[in-house]
């Protein structure tokens, strides 16, 4: 179908599905094992419901943003994904373009498949592109692209720290018949390897060392685990299970931010924090930043709409939020993101599914 036919991210991911490699398909798509952490990421923004106020003269509204001081024409940006050339043989250079030309901050993954030179020639002036790392098992190779892209004009390192070990991904271990004696037949699988499974809070306090970026530790999925990072001094964190990628029966990004905003609100005036999973709809993001979210991330969206349409999906997501985050601003009563507040939602069960 059509691009201009693309009402919401649903269709687009529903294009995708058709038209994408099994290998494409079953690695981007897939989640860990029963898929639940997955599943309900989708469905936690179900329990987070509005309380709107009118009469607000909401004729005009501003959508734009600073993260770590970066200016953003929204609150969202581009989760740093592996293996975009998996779905389009230009893979990240297209989102790069996309990001660009819609004013959106991208995460480029350690794993990506364009070298960060190509996705930094890709840019316009002055876009501002993150650095996702993954710490190789010698550390002098960290430090030299942490160099890299520092000269590269990268903005920050979002460093993640949930990923030990790779979750078992099902979805993507059967897309390929053939898997190898080592069972490292899966894209996952060739990924692993090469990076260090050993990592604490020491190495925290090495990269703080090696560079003067703004850090984020993305993956962060407790309360208790903000309070930490907190205390190591980092600019952000982003509450995330990966995609549900990772741990099954992982807490979704969105309660884990609800509960902070309970019991240490204080901690978001000291840090900038972000979340992912599961985000497919501008009121997500608006409830996320009632409860204090600075912004929020996508991942796969941007995966299948480069799939399915190239950089012009990429545009497309990036309109289609924009639109729904405008009308859920104006029905909600607010003219600027600053105006939300924790009491525009509350939390309660799912009334819908
Ligand atoms: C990811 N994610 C990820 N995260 C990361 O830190 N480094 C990486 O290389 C990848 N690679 C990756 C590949 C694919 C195919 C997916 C779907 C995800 C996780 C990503 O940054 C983000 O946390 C999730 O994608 C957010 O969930 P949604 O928006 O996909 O539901």
């Amino acid at each position: 179908p059509p691009l201009g036919a693309m009402v919401n991210l649903n269709d687009i991911e529903e294009s995708a599905k058709k038209v994408l490699s099994s290998t494409a398909w079953g690695y981007y798509a897939s989640s860990s094992e029963t898929e639940n952490s997955h599943l309900n990421n989708l469905a936690s923004f179900k329990r987070y419901w509005f309380r709107p106020r009118v009469l607000r003269e909401v004729g005009q509204v501003d959508m734009s943003a600073t993260f770590l001081g970066i200016p953003t024409s929204l609150p969202i940006f581009v989760c740093p994904a592996a293996m975009a050339g998996l779905g389009h043989p230009l893979g990240e250079v297209n989102i790069t373009r996309g990001a660009g030309r819609t004013g959106i901050i991208q995460g480029i993954s350690s794993n990506a498949s364009c070298t960060v030179d190509e996705v930094a020639e890709a840019r316009t002036e002055g876009q501002p592109l993150v650095y996702q790392l993954y710490l190789t098992k010698d550390r002098a190779v960290s430090e030299r692209m942490v160099k890299r892209i520092e000269e590269l004009g990268f903005r920050a390192i979002m460093f993640t720290v949930d990923a030990p070990v790779l979750g078992k991904r099902e979805l993507d271990m059967k897309s390929k018949p053939v898997a190898s004696e080592t069972g490292g037949g899966n894209v996952a699988g060739s990924l692993a390897g090469y990076f260090d499974v050993n990592i604490g809070w020491k190495d925290v306090v090495w990269l703080r060392s090696i560079t003067k970026l703004p850090i984020i530790l993305k993956g962060i999925q407790t309360v208790e685990d903000v309070e930490i990072a907190a205390d190591y001094g980092v600019d952000g964190v982003l509450l995330s299970n990966h995609g549900g990628r990772q741990l099954d029966f992982a807490p979704a990004a969105i309660d884990v931010l609800y509960e902070l905003r309970q019991k240490r609100p204080d901690l978001m005036d000291k840090m900038e924090i972000y979340l992912d999973g599961g985000v497919r709809r501008g009121t997500d993001v608006l409830k996320a930043l009632c409860l204090g979210a600075k912004g929020v991330g996508l991942g796969r969206p941007f995966l299948f709409a480069n799939g399915a349409y190239g950089e012009e999906g990429v545009v497309r997501v990036v309109q289609i939020l924009e639109e729904e985050i405008g009308i859920g601003m104006r029905l909600l009563g607010v003219r600027s993101l600053g105006e939300l507040r924790p009491e525009m939602v509350q939390a309660i069960d799912a009334r819908v599914h």
